[in-house]
């Protein structure tokens, strides 16, 4: 059997796991909000419209902050349509996605949905056609307690304590031609910057993301995130990245080695972080958010300009990607590269939550269930808390179509408060079962070491395999008998693991 080795230290410490690593987005598209979040004749509606089937599966996922409301739909938003009394408020054309707005979720609501759903809100403010004002508008009608016209006006649409919104993105992938109010470099980062400015006066307790490039293929990528920083460094606290992959030409091992080109896009865009930082003598860190990641191809990949040949409408079945069990595999892939930039990577969101490029698909009138990309993200964001250790790794490499020396194993480590290891690995050999040897000797003592209490693996036979409403269990993690024997456990084939280790002697 092939063999690879892990040797892992408590010492050896990437950086404490900020939690918001395991966030995700709802983006007014498709049927995010409207049938799937929200549905008011749904059976499992409760008393204001919202699917509780669908508030189950997110709680479970365990998403400390959901990016909202856009996307691209942001950049054509006044957030003033989606407040006050719902029968006035308008009925807009959204030109990112050729879809009518009927605005009946909006700032109140979502923020009511997400306390419901034991999350946050990362909201994302217009700066493709709206101004820095508006911008900072938004912050003093959703955090000033009251006595000004705006806050007031809150208190009037029936929220009496503020909203307490935390964390704001300005705006969303200002490079890509396909926004509207698109800009260059120096555009954005001069907006950017006056928006900053002006909300951080309005409420100093916030933090900002400034956008950083839609995607390391943009041709402006490194030149945008340099010009950015260089005009907003200081008063903006994240700097974001998007990255979506796909397998369009059924090359299953180049798929699953996409990370090596995640791994290198968080690292340049640290580096060119950490350069501006030296270059200002600054003592304050922009750290990474990785606001919008996933697997994104099966409906039609990201030719954006496609949507608009089709008819307007509302709650549209758009980018309904089905996620097979490869894909399962590849979101885990991209959980361990997070969490072994945990260093940098503070934010990241899985985009999207519901029925629009998403672990949960609802039906209109019918049921809710979980994606294969669900347990991943679920096991990681429950497991994968604490302090993200550095797993030295040995094994098998091999080159694929694009990538180089891709790593057979792949492994993140996390030592959780409770002195318990949890190793969440993926084995991406598709044709051979692979012995992982865990040198764990740095947990060891004179009384006891690290035994496995538990093991769980997703694995299917078939790569293409597929969750779906009458058979929602047919891809899902299984716990299999935790062996570990001289530091060796078995890594089936083309596989997700978690590997729970517990002191033998608890302090
Ligand atoms: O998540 C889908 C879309 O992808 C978002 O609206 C946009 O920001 C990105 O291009």
């Amino acid at each position: 059997m092939k063999q690879a080795t892990l040797i892992l230290d408590r010492d050896y410490r990437i950086g404490d796991i900020d939690p918001r690593i395991y966030g995700s987005f709802i983006e007014h598209l498709g049927r995010a909000v409207y049938t799937g979040i929200y549905e008011p004749d749904h059976p499992t509606a409760d008393g204001d419209g919202f699917r509780s089937d669908v508030i189950d599966l997110v709680k479970r996922l365990n998403v400390p902050v959901v990016r909202y409301p856009g996307g691209n739909f942001v950049s054509g938003f006044d957030w003033r349509d989606s407040i006050g009394p719902r029968e006035a408020r308008p009925r807009r054309m959204d030109l990112a996605w050729k879809t009518t707005e009927p605005n009946t979720v909006g700032l109140h609501e979502f923020c009511a949905w997400a306390k419901k759903a034991d999350s946050s809100v990362m909201y994302a403010v217009n700066l493709g056609t709206g101004t820095p004002a508006s911008a900072r508008e938004v912050v003093e009608y959703a955090n000033h307690p009251g006595g000004t016209a705006l806050s007031d006006q809150r208190r009037k649409n029936g929220a009496e304590d503020p909203l307490g919104i935390k964390l704001f993105c300005l705006g969303n992938e200002m490079d890509g031609p396909w926004q509207m109010g698109a800009k260059t470099a120096n555009e954005y980062a001069r907006c950017a910057n006056e928006a900053a400015k002006l909300m951080k006066w309005t409420d100093p307790t916030i933090e900002l993301v400034a956008c950083g490039s839609s995607g390391s293929g943009m041709p402006t990528f490194g030149d945008w995130e340099h010009t950015v920083l260089n005009e907003c460094h200081d008063n903006v606290d994240y700097l974001s990245l998007h990255r979506y992959y796909g397998n369009p030409h059924n090359d299953t091992p180049d798929f699953l080695a996409s990370t090596m080109d995640l791994d290198d896009f968080i690292k340049t865009v640290a580096g060119i972080a950490r350069g501006i930082k030296g270059k200002k003598h600054s003592r304050h860190t922009v750290s990474l958010s990785l606001d919008e990641w996933n697997v994104w191809y099966h409906s039609h990949g990201q030719d954006q300009t496609i949507y608009k040949n089709k008819p307007w409408g509302t709650a549209l079945h758009l980018l309904e990607d089905i996620y097979n069990f490869e894909d399962a595999l590849l979101v885990g892939l991209m959980l361990i590269t997070i969490l072994k930039n945990a260093d940098t990577v503070k934010i990241a969101c899985m985009a999207q939550l519901v029925n629009v490029i998403a672990p949960i698909m609802t039906r209109e009138g019918g049921g809710a269930w979980a994606q294969t990309i669900y347990y991943p993200l679920m096991q990681a964001s429950t497991l994968g808390r604490g302090v993200s250790l550095a797993p030295i790794i040995s094994c098998e490499k091999a080159d694929t179509a694009h990538y180089t020396d891709v790593p057979m194993v792949d492994a993140a480590a996390v030592q959780k408060e409770n002195g318990d290891v949890v190793i969440f690995a993926v084995n991406r050999n598709l044709t051979d079962d692979v012995v992982l040897k865990c040198d764990l000797r740095a947990f060891g003592s004179a009384s006891g070491g690290m035994m496995l209490a538990h093991h769980s693996v997703m694995h299917h036979d078939d790569m293409k395999a597929v969750n779906t409403e009458d058979n929602p269990m047919n891809v899902v993690p299984a716990d299999i008998a935790p062996v570990m024997e001289d530091g060796c456990v078995k890594l089936p084939r083309a596989s997700w693991n978690v590997l729970c280790l517990t002191p033998t002697v608890k302090k």
